[in-house]
């Protein structure tokens, strides 16, 4: 069957959502499960935009072998010279150099005239491929540009030496039919169009952003970028899940696969939003929690008899699964790692001892721990790297006719234990004034969200939150059956990264026309 090359840019359009900051070590965990999931390309980061950036990319560029590692690039040469730097340890790295198109653009952002946008792209493009093999370019804004500028600046990019010619519609104004006739214009009339790939980069302002992409494979573009659980800018990219479970369930219309291995989608979709702090919401296909959950009465008693009566999707192909062993508080060791490898975790010594005495702790609270339990230790014990401070103990005392009351008591750098207590309208305010008290960095609570990992009384609670600083938004997540210590869990999380980011060195200024 005819393929697809998904290019997921998770790590550089998704983390340009408002609050996912994310630091290198989640880039890079983010990095390694892509790539298990089975990612041709992943855009690790625009390496020019901060120190963090750029060691990311590095990070990823030398650690991740098994795909192309690509970094972005304004077409301005300090970007390209500093992406080949990021990228120049990778297996095989991609430069993706990109300029806007529109004369909405041109007229009012960049203040440049055609002519010069195209000798821009001409030395830009040369420059990127004097570095590397594999450049791609993007006329920003494609989808508001005039068709015949736009064959022209792709020309001039296959004449320097584009291998990808990636067309955006950078502000989700597109409708799918349109999009797929714009894709086949263009590879009707691009001179060398069939020595690349022409490839989507789809916005969902309008929801149309798979649509779109699907409509632009369907006319012949062979990459598809893509985010996990469709984050990015405002209201974010293409969803990587819903274009690659759209392609794998209607192959008899599509005709065309990709080399994603689908039973690590939930896990990509859980990580990632674990590291970014934004949630996926219950109805979002694919990953959502009720994507496979069936209400009516009609539905469940079809399902019951055969699951293709409402299911196109079997949940087990994306992941979810029903456990075949339950965890307990009998179980030992050995149950537990056996069930752990069984979904794809494979744990050092020491991270298994952690995550061991983190579910002993919960068996001893829950009846049966269940899979989604399981990976919500991993992402607290195991993949959790920013932790300077870390919650020990919390006790809270509330009730309609009390002043709430929390004592705190942290474990800081080099094991410091620090205790206070506070008052506050409730019990979570309690808590982050006695945090506060401790560890005194100014900030902002702009969100605030509680939702139950699994279902029942015993569930484990997980708290999401979003603190704001100095102009940037962190994002901080903590798990527990208790809320309340899995709201302290939280707001610790999410200290730690802004402590952390005012520990790197100053961000670079962009002149504002990044992508
Ligand atoms: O949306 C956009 O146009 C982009 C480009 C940098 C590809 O993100
Ligand atoms: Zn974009």
């Amino acid at each position: 069957m005819d393929r697809v090359i998904i290019f997921d840019t998770t790590l550089r359009d998704g983390e340009q959502s408002p609050g996912a900051s994310l630091t290198v070590e989640e880039k890079v965990d983010i990095a390694h499960q892509l790539a298990r999931l089975g990612v041709d390309v992943i855009e690790a980061g625009f390496p020019i935009t901060s120190p963090g950036d750029f060691e990311a990319v590095q990070r990823i560029a030398r650690e991740v072998r098994t795909a192309t590692i690509c970094g972005l690039a304004r077409a301005v040469p300090a970007d390209v010279d500093r992406a080949y730097e990021a990228l120049k340890d990778a297996e095989d790295p991609r430069i993706h150099v990109f300029i806007s198109s529109s004369d909405i653009h041109l007229v009012h952002q960049i203040r440049k005239s055609r002519q010069e946008v195209l000798e821009i792209t001409d030395a830009m493009v040369r420059r990127a491929k004097s570095y590397v093999s594999n450049v791609e370019f993007s006329p920003m804004d494609a989808s508001r540009s005039e068709r015949e500028f736009l064959v022209d600046i792709l020309r001039v990019a296959v004449e320097a030496g584009a291998t990808t010619l990636n067309i955006p519609d950078t502000v989700g104004y597109a409708v799918p039919e349109e999009f797929g006739n714009l894709i086949a214009y263009l590879i009707e009339h691009v001179p060398g169009a069939d020595r690349v790939v022409f490839s989507t980069h789809c916005h969902d302002d309008l929801g149309m952003a798979v649509a779109n992409s699907l409509a632009a494979v369907k006319r012949g573009a062979r990459q598809i970028e893509c985010t996990i659980n469709g984050i990015g800018e405002r209201a974010g990219n293409c969803s990587l899940e819903e274009v690659v479970m759209a392609l794998r369930t209607r192959s008899d219309y599509f005709g065309i696969d990709t080399r994603i291995d689908t039973t690590q989608l939930y896990k990509t979709s859980r990580l990632v939003s674990n590291y970014t702090g934004i949630l996926v919401q219950p109805n979002k296909a694919v990953v959502g929690a009720n994507a496979f959950a069936h209400e009516s009465g009609i539905h469940q008693d079809g399902v019951l008899k055969e699951r293709t009566t409402f299911e196109i999707m079997d949940p087990r192909d994306v992941g979810l699964r029903e456990s075949t062993l339950v965890l307990g508080k009998l179980s030992g060791r050995h149950a537990f790692k056996a069930r752990l490898e069984e979904l794809g975790y494979h744990l050092s010594p020491e991270d298994l001892n952690r995550a061991f005495a983190r579910f002993k702790e919960l068996a001893d609270k829950k009846k049966t721990v269940s899979d989604q339990d399981l990976a919500m230790i991993i992402s607290d014990e195991v993949r959790a790297p920013t932790e300077i401070y870390r919650v020990d103990h919390v006790q809270v005392s509330c009730g309609d006719h009390s002043i709430p009351t929390a004592t705190v008591r942290l474990i800081g750098p080099d094991g410091t234990v620090l205790c206070d207590s506070a008052t506050g309208t409730g019990p979570v305010d309690a808590v982050y004034k006695a945090v506060n008290r401790l560890i005194g960095v100014e900030n902002r609570l702009i969100e605030y969200s509680v939702q139950s990992v699994t279902a029942g009384l015993d569930a484990i609670g997980e708290v999401t939150i979003r603190i704001e600083a100095n102009g940037r938004v962190f994002g901080g997540r903590g798990a527990d059956t208790d809320i309340i210590v899995a709201s302290t869990r939280a707001y610790v999380n999410a200290l730690n990264k802004l402590i952390a980011a005012a520990r790197e060195p100053a961000v670079a200024v962009l002149s504002g026309d990044h992508g």
